[in-house]
């Protein structure tokens, strides 16, 4: 039987209730004849840092780096000032780990409300490639004068040529394995952003002399924003840099259905790769069995993908949408009409009802 070394980080809030559901989706898939996962918990996250002021600990890292693959719940604690967390454990770990694609599927499965007046699942069905690891997160910048009525800010987008081409190749191959439409869509700035966009688009068109079966398009972000919203049917494959990503995959979990569905994947093609639902550690829910677990359990699908466990991955991904057809009333948190834990239990249901 195939074997995998899985880090699960719960993290903080809500992050351990979801990751219970998620952790329960794999044990039914080695149950039914699946590979088996052999877990490592870590206790990143709030609590541990405000304990001991530790983020990311240099030999939890070495650890994780000779994972095959992690599931991390949430990240966000309401006693520690926003961005330290944020920045000390989950950026900490796209950099450190260079899991330099950010994959974030769009989809809108049977039975989910989509505010999207007349949109069906065939209508919203793409996936964003983000650039994960560059851009404007890279960090670089700084002050002067600060504090005075001189001030200036400078906050620098890193773009490098080996950083582009490496997340624009991955996201053809990613297109061309999808196998839908098989269109490539750039998702720039080029009449602004002259320099940043212009390397993008650069390398994008080099790159597509490689893919001749992939359509190629672009369009400015802000155009992309409003095609979400009137014709999401229009995309197949997106691919962009870090903070438009960041933006769009916000507004395309929204017309998927909301957080309670939305899942990503922080992924070093040539290492490993750290799976999370994208919604946050939701403190206001947090110990009363309220908030939507498939978001995470759609992460745990994805880890499944990634590790090319495609049987597997179909399992839960069928398991999912019959439970969001067939069973909830509502994504969100408390309108579910099924607590976390009895959805987790309703999609182990279902993933052992399926034949292997
Ligand atoms: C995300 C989040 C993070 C980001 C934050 C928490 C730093 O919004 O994963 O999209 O901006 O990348
Ligand atoms: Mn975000």
């Amino acid at each position: 039987m195939k074997e995998y070394a899985i880090g699960v980080i719960p993290g903080d809030g809500t992050g351990s209730e979801v990751m219970a559901e998620a952790v329960k989706a794999l044990a039914a898939i080695t149950e039914t004849g699946g590979p088996k996962f052999n877990l490592t918990y870590y206790d990143l996250g709030g609590e541990r840092y405000l304990k001991t002021g530790e983020l990311v600990p240099d030999s939890v890292l070495a650890e994780l780096r000779e994972l095959d693959a992690i599931c991390l719940g949430a990240i966000g604690h309401p006693d520690v000032r926003p961005g330290i967390l944020e920045q000390g454990i989950l950026l900490k770990l796209r950099f450190a780990l260079d899991l330099y694609i950010n994959l974030r599927p769009v989809i809108l499965y049977p039975g989910v409300y989509t505010p999207l007046k007349d949109k069906e699942p065939d209508d919203i069905d793409f996936v964003v490639v983000r650039e994960n690891t560059e851009g404007l997160y890279a960090g670089s910048g700084g002050f002067l004068r600060k504090g005075t009525s001189d001030e200036v800010a400078i906050q620098e987008s890193i773009n490098t040529r080996k950083g582009v081409e490496r997340c624009i190749r991955y996201a053809f191959d990613y297109c061309r394995k999808r196998g839908k439409k098989k269109k490539l869509t750039l998702c720039g700035k080029t009449n602004v952003l002259t320099y940043a966009f212009d390397l993008w688009e650069r390398v994008f068109y080099e790159c597509a002399r490689d893919y001749p079966d992939i359509e190629t398009d672009y369009a400015h972000v802000d155009a992309i924003c409003m095609w979400m919203v009137k014709n999401p049917e229009y995309f197949d494959v997106i691919v962009t840099d870090n903070l438009f990503g960041d933006i769009i995959t916000d507004l395309g979990a929204m017309i998927q259905g909301g957080m309670g569905v939305a899942a990503g994947g922080n992924i070093n093609p040539e290492g490993t790769a750290m799976f999370e639902p994208i919604g946050g550690s939701a403190p206001k829910y947090t110990g009363l069995n309220k908030i939507n677990p498939l978001a995470a359990i759609c992460s745990a699908q994805m880890m499944l993908e990634h590790l090319n466990e495609d049987a597997a991955a179909a399992k839960v991904l069928n398991a999912v949408k019959d439970v969001s057809l067939n069973y909830l009333t509502s994504m969100d948190a408390g309108k579910m009409g099924y607590g976390t834990r009895e959805v987790g239990d309703l999609v182990v249901k279902r993933i052992k009802e399926m034949a292997v």
